[in-house]
């Protein structure tokens, strides 16, 4: 295990995402040193001013940030989230088309000032684009890779354990595919501690887990965003926690087992296409765990996830 000593986490996209990751990384203590760039210069300015004046109660790290790209030199890791965000009852396929643009033109530049660093893509849809960025950098497969369902992961849990009666550390779950309509739940591996849902029986008395009511759970999973977006414009918080989580990991080396998406090679037949699975995070990225067992069905929800990421990725070309 090798901790990085004095490490730096660039945050590009001042939005709601982005000031949101940069709050909960400062917070949680995920980096010693904080950058935000995005190229509205007052906007970001104002965000950084607003984080740092809360660094009394932060702990160690500091804020800097700016519309100069070279506030992203010597990073360690870079989260991205510049670009269009959902409107209320929109798809985050529908926004891959501009957000492609942005992502093209700005990685080369990115990977200019902070060559060895690890990219995190948060920008929707997420899966899409890390293919996208990858190729814009030739960065190996490891280095480049997707929030993914790391956040519906934490959505799932979440219901289950409130429902369950346990605490959410207890919950072991995964979303896995897409991070958007076509994920799914790998319900063949879901435990309450060691038990499988379907035995699991519920603390308070309710009754057991049925499939009908799984099968709801993912659904609702799925549509969370929609919701929050729905209500209040954007969903900022939860991908903020999430994302400087997956940081933490990469920084400290925690080799720890996240449903991120990398481009696939081979991974239960599927190439090329980036989708979520249980990967490994560490210093050197993340690397797909190729053993983990998928049913049947879930082959074939994981086959149809690659074949819709695949359609969109080429009508981007
Ligand atoms: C989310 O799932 C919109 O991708 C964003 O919250």
């Amino acid at each position: 295990m090798s901790v990085i000593e004095n490490s730096k986490l660039t945050v590009v996209g001042a939005g709601a995402v982005g000031s949101s990751v940069a709050y909960a990384a400062l917070i949680r203590g995920s980096a010693r040193h904080v950058a935000l760039y995005d190229i509205a210069a007052e906007k970001t300015e104002a965000e950084v001013l607003d984080l740092a004046h809360g660094a009394q109660f932060t702990g160690s790290s500091d804020i800097v940030g700016g519309a100069d790209i070279s506030v992203a030199a010597g990073s360690h890791v870079v989260v991205i989230t510049a670009g269009a965000k959902q409107k209320p009852g929109q798809t985050r396929i529908e926004l891959a088309g501009v957000n492609a643009g942005i992502l093209k033109s700005m990685m080369p530049r990115l990977l200019d000032v902070a060559p060895d660093a690890t990219y995190v893509i948060v920008t929707n849809p997420c899966d899409v684009l890390t293919v996208l960025a990858q190729e814009a950098t030739g960065l190996p497969y490891e280095r480049i890779f997707a929030s993914g369902t790391v956040l519906d992961t934490s959505r799932l849990r979440w219901k289950l354990a409130q429902r369950a009666g346990v605490s959410i550390a207890s919950v072991h779950a995964y979303i896995v595919g897409e991070h958007g309509d076509t994920e799914f739940p790998l319900w063949s591996h879901a435990t309450i501690g060691t038990v499988p849902i379907l035995d699991w029986e519920p603390l308070d008395g309710q009754p057991k887990f049925s499939v009908d009511e799984l099968d709801q759970i993912a659904v609702d999973v799925r549509d969370s965003a929609y919701k929050v977006i729905q209500g209040k414009g954007a969903t900022n918080y939860a991908i903020g926690l999430s994302s400087a989580r997956i940081v933490e990991a990469v920084l400290n080396d925690e080799h720890a087992v996240m449903p991120v998406s990398t481009v696939l090679d081979g991974f239960h037949g599927v190439s090329g296409v980036a989708l979520s699975v249980p990967s490994v995070v560490s210093r050197t990225g993340a690397a797909p765990i190729r053993t983990t067992a998928f049913s049947p069905s879930e082959l074939g929800l994981f086959r149809r996830s690659a074949d819709a990421l695949r359609d969109v990725a080429a009508s981007l070309h």
